[in-house]
């Protein structure tokens, strides 16, 4: 049996994905958590190890096939397009894209929206017709419309605490968002029936509709 190599997003999809792939009967390392500093891990006996990245390089690792499979949101997919294949909505780490703001502020005609997904920003704009000034932050994008430097924001809302406890509000959503398993397209010839066989264990999991 060939090997396996998988790569895993650091933050809050790992605990659910980790879940996933052991409700799935899958071997999984026991001493991979998302406190851990460690950021490989091999399981010689199942020919598998997985490797820890950030979310937003999983589909980059996976695309120049150092890792054949990984575990992403789609908003990172929609942000970064990287050439890889998409075989299975996880169904988990639901949460939404949306356009945010303070709910008393009147936008410029052409307002700045800060956020961590400038592309998918540039593209929702330009279909509804606007012009905007798009500001590109790597975190606490929520920050930026109480400080004075965007009119609105565009980011991930899961339970809306963020935007709450920073008196922001959600103004139009974008899309909604999941966690999707990739593969590289080399990989997924040469190691068909691998990753098959992984594909399909978690697809009778999430088809089952087990909540993790
Ligand atoms: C994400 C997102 C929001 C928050 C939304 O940030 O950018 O800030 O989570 O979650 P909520 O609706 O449950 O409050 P993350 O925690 O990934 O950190 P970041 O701000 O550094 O990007």
């Amino acid at each position: 049996m060939s090997d396996l190599t998988i790569a895993m997003p650091k933050g809050r999809i790992f605990e659910e994905a980790l879940a996933l792939w052991r409700k799935a009967g899958l071997p999984a390392p026991p001493d991979l958590d998302a406190d851990s500093r460690k950021l490989i891990v091999s399981l010689p006996g199942a020919n598998l190890s997985f490797f820890l990245a950030k979310p937003m390089d999983v589909p980059t690792y996976v695309e120049y096939g150092v890792a054949d499979l990984g575990v992403v949101g789609k908003d990172v997919l929609l942000e970064v397009s990287r050439d890889v294949y998409e075989l299975l909505d996880l169904k988990i780490s639901p949460c939404r894209i949306a356009v945010a703001g303070m709910p008393d502020w009147s936008p410029p005609l052409h307002p700045r929206v800060a956020t961590k997904y400038p592309g998918i920003a540039e593209r929702y704009f330009k279909e509804q017709g606007q012009q905007v000034e798009v500001i590109h932050l790597n975190g606490s994008i929520e920050l930026a419309p109480l400080i004075g430097l965007a009119d609105r924001i565009v980011d991930i809302v899961s339970t809306g605490k963020t935007l709450r406890e920073n008196g922001l509000v959600e103004l139009e959503q974008i899309t909604t968002v999941t966690s999707r398993l990739i593969a590289n397209r080399a990989s997924y010839r040469l190691k068909n029936e691998l990753i098959h066989s992984v594909c399909d264990r978690l697809a009778k999991v999430v088809q089952r509709g087990v909540v993790v």
